[in-house]
């Protein structure tokens, strides 16, 4: 029987399984819904395919989906995010990963193809991050449909291998697409940017299924984004040049949760930080936070690091990068690569310095460091974010599978956050362990502010 794994080296899963060892005792909410759930299994049934970065951390959420009683598959979401032991692990441990640091793009869409390969035929749950996944199944079955249109011509090397694979799954498995999404009772989408798409989806009639948004779940958005990238972006910038921080100028594009958490980021490490922001609520935030908010042309030429925390396009530019002082470093901790304008630099002089860290050559002789080949950094660069807050997140991930795998037909097709209450119960989950004590309300109180003793203890507008 062939192997229903790929991995960079099953010999990695000792040095593997010792870190996820670590991670356990970092993410208390895992291991509490593992106590609360373990043994009535509320995902027994669930054919979970997941693409989500193959960290140490994931491993752990893969282990807990599992001990609920699903069946998992997974791949990563980016091509360089994976920890080669974390997979190894997970591998040796018989659930199929198809993951390696460094895959190609065809090697990507291959995989995530792999996630789908259930020996019952059809996954029925998708866990998401950044909605690729669901976008393979979704644009696969359209073209299966016969919507050719969407095929003819894809714009960048990720939709050519994107393209490429549909077309080699249809070749292969007529009506496969179709099957796949009519099987899908709901998937529970990470990240700001795979939300987007699933509200754009929505819009357009084109959501078949229904979607919990995770990342607005307050435990998600407001802690991994913002104190996630506090601790990772700088870690990732250092692994990749051990530059010293302080003293230089740096420049974060965006002033979202992980703009305000790159920012602090940054300043925590001594740099001086200046922010860019298009929308002036978050600008002000800036300014009130005791950032120099300005514009970029105004920058560019002087700063010494230039950080990317948008999800939008096309916001660090050629023009800006031939600009640069020598040896600026530029990177992104958005989701995807086209922050940066990377394709335009493909035909200027690259020296590879290590792995994920370039040197690329101006016209005028003058130099910039890219991190990642402009994909997320701190998980290009580094190993993402600390046990402790994924565990934050991913907690809402399993309440999440579990929410729409146990309750089908009460959701329609559209995009759902979960209950208040949840969100509370995540943030509890976490207390203990970093010995914090939580002030119990009288029932006095309680009626005066207008809640109830237990929560929820905001009202849905609140935003924290
Ligand atoms: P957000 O929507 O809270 O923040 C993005 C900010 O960028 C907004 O305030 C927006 O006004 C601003 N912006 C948009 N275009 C701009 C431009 N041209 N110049 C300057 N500012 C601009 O989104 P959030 O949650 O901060 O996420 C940002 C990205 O990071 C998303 O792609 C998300 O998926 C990703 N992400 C990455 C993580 C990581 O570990 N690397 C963790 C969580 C999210």
């Amino acid at each position: 029987m062939p192997l229903d794994h790929i991995v960079k080296d099953l010999g990695l899963a000792a040095f593997g399984r010792k870190e996820l060892a670590i991670a356990e005792t970092e993410m208390p909410g895992l291991m509490a819904l593992r106590e609360e759930f373990g043994t009535s299994k509320p995902l027994e049934g669930a054919r979970i395919a997941g693409s989500l970065h193959m960290t140490i951390q994931t491993a752990v959420l893969i282990e807990t989906l599992v001990k609920l009683g699903a069946e998992v598959r997974w791949a990563s979401c980016n091509i360089f995010s994976t920890q080669d032991h974390a997979a190894a692990a997970i591998a040796e441990a018989g659930v199929p990963v198809f993951a390696v640091k460094g895959e190609t793009l065809e090697e990507y869409w291959a995989y995530t193809d792999r996630i789908f390969q259930f020996p019952e035929g059809t996954c029925n749950m998708i866990l998401d991050d950044g909605g690729d996944a669901t976008l393979y199944i979704l644009l696969g079955a359209r073209v299966e449909a016969g919507e050719t249109d969407l095929i003819a011509v894809p714009t960048s090397d990720e939709e050519v291998c994107l393209f490429n694979q549909i077309r080699k799954r249809l070749a292969q498995s007529p009506g496969w697409f179709t099957a796949q999404r009519d099987a899908i009772r709901g998937v529970t989408e990470e990240t700001t940017t795979g939300v987007k798409r699933l509200y754009d989806l929505h819009k357009k009639g084109l959501l078949p299924f229904p979607a919990i948004n995770v990342n607005d779940s307050v435990t998600k958005s407001k802690f991994d984004n913002k104190y996630g990238c506090k601790e990772s972006l700088v870690d990732g910038i250092r692994r990749a040049t051990d530059t010293m921080m302080a003293g230089k100028v740096a420049v974060v594009c965006g002033y979202g949760d992980v703009g305000k958490g790159s920012a602090a980021s940054l300043r925590g490490a001594g740099a001086r930080v200046k922010v860019t922001e298009v929308d002036p609520i978050c600008a002000l935030q800036a300014a009130m936070d005791g950032y120099e908010v300005t514009i970029l042309e105004d920058e560019v030429t002087t700063a010494d690091i230039f950080i990317t925390t948008t999800g939008n396009r096309d916001v660090i530019r050629l023009e800006h990068m031939r600009q640069m002082k020598d040896m600026a470093i530029v990177g992104n901790i958005g989701h995807f690569d086209n922050e940066i304008q990377v394709a335009a630099l493909r035909n200027h002089k690259w020296t590879n310095i290590k792995d994920q860290v370039d040197m690329i050559e101006m016209p005028s002789g003058s130099r910039i460091i890219l991190l990642s080949e402009g994909r997320l950094l701190n998980l290009g660069n580094a190993t993402g974010h600390p046990s402790f807050v994924m565990s934050a997140s991913f907690s809402n991930q399993v309440l999440a599978q579990i929410e729409l795998w146990t309750k089908p037909g009460e959701y329609a097709p559209g995009v759902y956050i979960l209950p208040k209450q949840l969100d509370e119960k995540v943030a509890r989950l976490h207390l203990r362990r970093i010995g914090a004590k939580l002030t119990v309300l009288d029932r006095e109180q309680a009626d005066y502010i207008g809640v109830s003793v237990e929560g929820p203890f905001k009202p849905e507008h609140y935003r924290y």
